[in-house]
């Protein structure tokens, strides 16, 4: 069970200096546009993934005339109280797990499993595969610990690959990675594959609760990031060699895989409304959530930006009542109180935010 107890921002964003002491259910923050809402989501996400969702300069997330930074939190994990600390300075950035320096932020993701909704998250139908293979990505770091070291080893690989390719040295030289391109890939399919099946039941119940007017079953798709035709992946680097170096880089692998799906014979982009879109990614972070919950014991804490930009008021209750009854921690922001259906009380608090200033009400 991962439950963030307190959240402290130091020269974020606009958010000068922020404490917050959450609750173990709802977290609702309130506030006017610009008030800062949205940064403290982003600050969470830079904890548990040291990525911004909305900018890829990190400069961007200090706070202007300022030169650092630092983000801390505590989460309750298995009966411990662990300490996460982010900070980035002129020198770089400094991660920290209780009172320890760390290397990989993969350490810090480990303790926070975080899930998050924007009202950009519908991009995960719309745009290329990248965001579904990092969905994908997501479950299998927390389902299997071998997995993130596969996934580097495959990085490597295909990055000294591809730099053979771009300067056409030797194709013995080139071809010196394929070996372990073809290992970790087998490694890294096999996983995704596994688990986006295993997944599937739990998308297709969500789906029902959330979208019960769609009767048709989904139908989900592994594609491994190489054509059907070829006999393996090894078959299929051998016959593209001639035209990968041609293009400079390497063009099949699992850097391609996907998920394709299938609602009532079509793609959903076709076959859903923008609002049912953003449903059927309501129902793929819930169906992970629970499946993590059901096989590890561990909770996903769920942060949903701008929720009533998100869903109406109807879903909006859907929603809620399914967080509750996962006993998912979620905090969510809106511009007012009364949007956000409140069905547990004792398990709520609420934080008001003007011009980065938070406090509790
Ligand atoms: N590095 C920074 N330093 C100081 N202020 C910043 C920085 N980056 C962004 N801001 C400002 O912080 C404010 C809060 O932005 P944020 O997106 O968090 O607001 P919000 O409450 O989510 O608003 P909305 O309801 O419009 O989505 C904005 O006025 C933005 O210009
Ligand atoms: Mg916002």
């Amino acid at each position: 069970m991962a439950r963030l107890k307190t959240l402290q921002l130091t020269q974020f964003r606009n958010l000068h200096q922020a404490w917050l002491s959450l609750a173990p259910g709802l977290n609702v923050i309130i506030g006017d546009n610009a008030a800062g809402k949205t940064s403290v989501i982003e600050a969470l996400w830079v904890m548990a993934s040291g990525r911004s969702f909305r900018t890829t300069k990190p400069q961007q997330l200090i706070e202007i005339n300022h030169t650092d930074m630092t983000l801390y939190c505590e989460v309750e994990q298995d009966a411990h109280t662990h300490k996460l600390g982010l900070q980035r300075t002129t020198n770089g950035l400094e991660l920290r797990l209780d009172g320890q320096n760390l290397k990989n932020q993969s350490e810090l993701a480990r303790h926070l499993p975080i899930q998050l909704l924007t009202p950009e998250s519908h991009r995960l139908l719309e745009e290329g595969p990248k965001a579904r293979r990092q969905f994908l990505d997501w479950g299998c770091f927390y389902h299997h610990p071998s997995f993130i070291q596969a996934w580097r080893h495959y990085q490597r690989a295909l990055k000294q690959r591809n730099h053979s390719l771009k300067k056409q040295l030797p194709s013995a030289q080139t071809r010196l990675w394929d070996a372990q391109l073809i290992e970790t890939s087998e490694q890294i399919n096999h996983l995704r594959a596994e688990y986006l099946s295993a997944l599937t039941p739990y998308l297709t119940d969500f789906i029902q609760h959330l979208m019960p007017e769609l009767d048709s079953q989904i139908d989900v798709r592994f594609y491994p990031g190489w054509p059907a035709n070829q006999a393996s992946y090894a078959t299929c680097l051998d016959e593209h060699y001639v035209r990968d170096v041609q293009l400079g880089h390497t063009q099949y692998g699992c850097h391609r895989s996907d998920i394709k799906f299938r609602i009532q014979q079509q793609e959903p982009l076709v076959s859903l409304s923008r609002g049912q879109q953003k449903l059927f990614v309501c129902a793929l972070l819930l169906a992970q959530a629970q499946y993590l919950q059901k096989q590890t014991q561990n909770s996903v804490v769920m942060l949903i930006d701008d929720l009533p930009a998100e869903l109406d008021s109807q879903h909006r209750n859907t929603l809620m009542s399914l967080l509750q009854s996962l006993n998912i921690q979620h905090l969510v922001t809106t511009t007012a109180a009364d949007l956000i259906p409140i069905l547990n009380p004792e398990n709520t608090a609420f934080f008001e935010i003007q011009q980065g200033k938070i406090q509790a009400i």
